[in-house]
């Protein structure tokens, strides 16, 4: 058994996201002297985002937290004075979702996931939602779509708005429509290793118009100019006549915006993204096919998958065995992330602890995934027979 485990593997959770024929494109764009600022490429990526995706517009801004921090407090504009305070949000998921909705003075309220597609659970959330629900929060984790009919019907017949964070699950779908398209709004990552990238990035993506509207001026400092809409622009130009309209800001906003340079890289990296999506599945499938169920949980939801990562769930839930699985992992330079989205429970991090002071909410799924639950790398250029040595190395593993 040792034997195989004295092989040494060298897997990093990422790989090559940025290749030759980006840093090319950068260089052909750099050479032509343009404006660098937001500008013409910014709204062509903006554009192509759109329609890849199959929503009216997108907004381009500098990471996936701007991009959860402008919908969270758009959406408090958008609600105006309804007086609604809670929002129903992932427990495991990354902390931006968490803070976007607290430094809007919305109450977070938590809801355990499933295993199977570690997405909130639909009963939990129906368990939740009374009068004071602006919204559930739902993020899509590791490529897994977590929707289904019921959620999506129960929700429109409460008129309760559904934000989706797709940050880690580009191009998963649920019903063949892709994630990202069935709330009020959405919001992606581009972060280095996610299913592409602009070094930093994100988006949001809406079919609303005000919501757009509202997002294009707090992305830029709550600038009104910024709107696209001449109806708003000459709205706050007749309200604040003693304002120069080139400098109104409407709203207590940040500067959130990306640059051309990043806009560039985008549109390269989305006309790879579908190709990159189809190898990163084919080797979760291989992957998956080939890890002992006995072992790990293997089963997840695979219908409308996009996987970003490979899960490694541990069905023995002992600690002195969880040490031991990750120095095997360590000495075979498998590079892992206990905890998976967000390193686990939020709920146990020091920011939320001093809100909740003390108060217990039971998390089982979370607190399994906190504890058990991993993910490595899984990136479009991996080799088949390199998944299998890593299946052969977990397997191995007692
Ligand atoms: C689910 C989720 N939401 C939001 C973010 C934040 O994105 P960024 O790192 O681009 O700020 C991440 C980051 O990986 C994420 O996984």
């Amino acid at each position: 058994m040792i034997k195989k485990l004295s092989k040494k593997l060298n897997h990093p959770l990422m790989s090559n996201n940025i290749d030759k024929d980006d840093r090319n494109v950068l260089i052909s764009f750099l050479k032509k002297n343009p404006r660098l600022t937001a500008s013409s490429k910014v709204l062509e990526f903006e554009k192509k985002w759109s329609k890849w995706l199959g929503t009216k517009y997108s907004i381009f801004v500098n990471s996936g937290s701007s991009a959860n921090f402008i919908t969270i407090r758009a959406l408090k504009l958008y609600l105006g004075n309804n007086k609604k305070s809670e929002i129903i949000t992932p427990p495991l998921t990354w902390n931006s979702d968490v803070v976007s909705v607290l430094e809007n003075s919305y109450k977070p309220i938590f809801c355990d996931v499933r295993l199977s597609n570690l997405a909130m659970d639909k009963n939990e959330i129906k368990k939740k939602l009374n009068k004071k629900t602006a919204a559930v929060f739902l993020s899509h984790i590791q490529g897994f779509n977590g929707l289904d009919d019921q959620l999506i019907k129960f929700l429109k017949k409460k008129k309760i708005y559904l934000i989706e964070d797709v940050c880690e699950s580009h191009g998963a779908k649920y019903k063949n429509k892709k994630c990202g398209t069935f709330g009020l709004a959405s919001n992606f990552s581009f972060y280095y290793a996610h299913h592409m990238t602009t070094i930093e990035g994100g988006m949001i993506s809406t079919n609303n118009k005000k919501f757009y509207d509202l997002c294009c001026m707090l992305r830029a400092h709550g600038l009104v100019r910024e709107s696209k809409f001449k109806e708003t622009r000459n709205f706050y130009k007749k309200k604040y006549k003693d304002l120069n309209e080139e400098f109104i800001f409407f709203e207590n906003g940040f500067n959130m915006r990306s640059t051309e340079i990043n806009a560039v890289l985008g549109i390269n990296q989305l006309k790879k993204l579908d190709r990159n999506i189809k190898l990163r599945n084919r080797n979760f499938k291989f992957f998956i096919n080939n890890l002992d169920e006995k072992k790990y949980f293997t089963k997840f939801e695979l219908t409308g998958i996009s996987n970003y990562a490979f899960p490694v769930f541990l069905n023995n839930t002992d600690i002195k065995k969880r040490d031991k699985f990750e120095k095997i992992l360590k000495r075979n330079f498998i590079e892992f992330r206990r905890g998976n989205a967000g390193g686990g429970n939020q709920l146990r991090q020091p920011y939320l602890r001093k809100i909740l002071k003390g108060k217990k909410i039971n998390l089982k799924n979370t607190d399994y995934i906190h504890k058990y639950g991993y993910y490595i790398g899984n990136y479009p250029d991996l080799k088949l027979s390199k998944i299998k040595k890593i299946c052969e190395i977990l397997n191995s593993i007692n």
